[in-house]
């Protein structure tokens, strides 16, 4: 059993920041969201987390908002290649010092699975992830880092009006899991001192391509959506315009040409299974009126 009960988490507002925020909340931890702008923060987040202020590129102020905390989680992410700052490499790389300087127990944070490829992919968004895992590593602060595959959570992003659409149709399945499981992973995890220093891959239940996937979570979440798709020439071309494009078509890429493997059984074992199919998820979003 862990002694961590004060967490502060940095991207609570994420859109994978938030069911890892519930599951913390639902499990009884004091949250603290750190957040560059508190006002909207604490309108997008339960009233039960306490929200301060706080930047990932000034280290006092991360200094000061981990008063009298036991643990940092982060949900970070890097939108360009072009930023002058990486929030996860750059970012995490501050959040390390103010832990140390606050006298942190522990740091986990959210990766990704393909940072185990990176020799291979030589993406870098992987890349910069890797050197983010590995400052953690090196810290010396005990840590836990969460490697997952695909969220169902993607699927809403892709709903514009009556559509679901998919952007080249890669051909490959993947677990995709929810992020309420992922969020009971993430509690698991920081309740328990086994999963301290280790990597977790996180998957789902059952491969699916995201033909099937969009196809069974539009049958319960709402039938009148139709699934398109958009060639991925064309994103690449919208690309040259905007950097969110030019992401999307680099993403699509690199998981176009990946295996996703099913590795996660010691996580199973460790952090406990998921639950949620894509039915079930869907009837949760649907439920909640999310998009
Ligand atoms: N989607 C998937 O299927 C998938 C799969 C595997 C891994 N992942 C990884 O999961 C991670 C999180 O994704 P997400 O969708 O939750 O990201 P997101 O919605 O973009 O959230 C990023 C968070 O970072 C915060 N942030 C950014 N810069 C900051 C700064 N300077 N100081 C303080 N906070 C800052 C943002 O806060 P503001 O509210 O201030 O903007 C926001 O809450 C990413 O690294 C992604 O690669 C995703």
């Amino acid at each position: 059993m862990s002694s961590l009960s004060r967490i502060a988490v940095i991207g609570a507002t994420g859109s994978l920041g938030k069911p890892v925020v519930q599951e913390l909340v639902r499990a009884g931890f004091f949250v603290r969201a750190i957040a560059r702008d508190p006002v909207k923060a604490q309108s997008l987040l339960v009233k039960e987390v306490e929200v301060i202020k706080g930047d990932l590129q000034d280290v006092d102020s991360l200094e000061r908002a981990f008063y009298e905390m036991d643990a940092v989680y982060l949900n970070l992410t890097t939108p360009s290649r072009k930023a002058a700052f990486y929030p996860e490499r750059d970012g995490t790389k501050n959040v390390i010092q103010a832990a140390q300087a606050a006298d942190l127990q522990h740091i986990s944070k959210i990766s990704g699975l393909g940072t185990r490829k990176v020799n291979e992919t030589k993406w870098w968004q992987h890349q910069q992830k890797f050197e983010a895992e590995q400052a953690i590593i090196e810290s010396g602060i005990p840590y836990t880092i969460f490697q997952p595959t695909f969220f169902m959570e993607t699927l809403l992003m892709l709903i514009r009006g009556k559509s679901l659409t998919l952007i080249g149709d890669p051909a490959n399945p993947f677990y995709w899991i929810a992020g309420e499981d992922y969020g009971k992973q993430v509690v698991a995890a920081l309740k328990s001192e086994q999963a301290h220093n280790k990597r977790y891959a996180i998957q789902g239940l059952e491969p699916l391509t995201m033909k099937e996937a969009a196809l069974r979570f539009i049958q319960v979440y709402d039938p009148t959506l139709k699934v398109s798709s958009i060639p991925l020439a064309l994103v690449k071309m919208l690309g040259l315009f905007s950097d969110q494009m030019q992401l999307v078509s680099e993403a699509i890429g690199v998981l176009s040409k990946t295996k996703d493997e099913f590795v996660s059984r010691e996580t199973w074992n460790e952090l406990g299974q998921p639950q949620m199919k894509i039915e079930d998820f869907a009837q949760v979003m649907r439920g909640s009126g999310a998009r």
